[in-house]
């Protein structure tokens, strides 16, 4: 019997790859990011792809691929995937939820922790010989106990960061993009105004892009931070950059920007923005289980079965 072949759009950790490699024929991309035409290209006689939230896979890149029957993607987030034309073709979309929750909340509080103590701001400052010895009253920043952190977005990754603020010693609200009654949620707006510390959790649609804007920042309380770990454009950057440097807002600590790896040039030169390079995931215990995850998904497909964590 002929085995199923696969695109791997780029080098994953090797234990899943050697899965993969053990039931399926698989097209290995090691080297830098497929353009959107030579996805199309290797998508051609191909029944399954294992990619990554960089690749696009638009409608126009699955109608080159008619034997397409799964995209597996490394990551929960599939805002890079056209999911209602895959539904519409019949291919069944999975990704990675779960197993990146612990890694993320962890990361979303070591920006909370570094822009409310300043600590890449003193990193810096030292690097360039600016520091002049201990002084009571130097780099002051704010302590968490007793202060609301609010949520944006409260599934996996939200609660488990909201779980973290328990020693803290900080009070917990939160809100969804749309707001169900009987579950606690408050609406947005009132969560913006009454946060000490914002954190962003939702998925990117239409509905959340750009929902943190000039006007969403005004109601923040002028003390307040803003974390962002989810999707870049669900901040607009040129509003942020403008309240981060008109005290609109105190700081803010982002992992995720508009239009990765560019980041909006004012944030470059502002000292009260803590800047991650899309790490949320990025253990490599997390990124092991994720790939792990999406080849098991292909391979699930594939061979006739259900898949673990299709998109629905
Ligand atoms: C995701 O999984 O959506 C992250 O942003 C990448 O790990």
């Amino acid at each position: 019997m002929s085995r199923p072949k696969v695109l791997l759009t780029r080098r994953i950790p090797s234990s899943a790859s050697a899965t993969l490699e053990a039931s399926c024929d698989v097209d290995r991309n090691d080297g830098a990011q497929l353009s959107p035409d030579q996805l199309k290209a290797r998508l051609k006689d191909k029944e399954g792809v294992v990619c990554l939230m960089t690749d696009a896979m638009t409608a126009e890149v699955m109608d080159a691929a008619p034997r397409l029957k799964v995209i597996a993607n490394v990551a929960v987030g599939y805002n890079n995937i056209d999911v209602p034309a895959a539904q519409a073709r019949g291919i069944v979309v999975t990704n990675t939820p779960d197993v990146l929750t612990e890694a993320t909340a962890d990361l979303a509080w070591a920006l909370i922790m570094d822009i409310t103590r300043r600590v890449t701001e003193g990193d810096r400052l030292i690097r360039r010989g600016a520091w002049k010895g201990w002084a009571l009253d130097f780099m002051l920043g704010n302590e968490l106990r007793g202060k609301t952190l609010g949520i944006i977005g409260f599934g996996r990754i939200g609660q488990a960061v909201a779980a973290r603020a328990v020693p803290f010693g900080m009070r917990v609200i939160h809100s969804d993009a749309q707001t169900v009654p009987g579950s606690g949620a408050i609406p947005v707006d009132r969560l913006l105004a009454t946060a000490d510390v914002v954190s962003i959790h939702c998925p990117l649609t239409p509905e959340t892009r750009h929902m943190i804007n000039q006007a969403a920042l005004a109601r923040m309380k002028r003390s307040a931070y803003l974390i962002n770990t989810s999707r870049g454009p669900v901040v607009d950057e040129a509003a942020l950059a403008w309240a981060l440097k008109n005290g609109i807002i105190s700081g803010a600590g982002l992992d995720v920007y508009e239009e990765e790896p560019a980041v909006h040039p004012d944030l470059l030169t502002l000292e009260n923005v803590v800047l991650a390079p899309h790490l949320g995931s990025a253990t490599t215990e997390t990124r092991t289980a994720m790939a792990d995850l999406a080849v098991r998904n292909a391979i699930a497909v594939l061979t006739g079965q259900s898949p673990l964590t299709p998109v629905s």
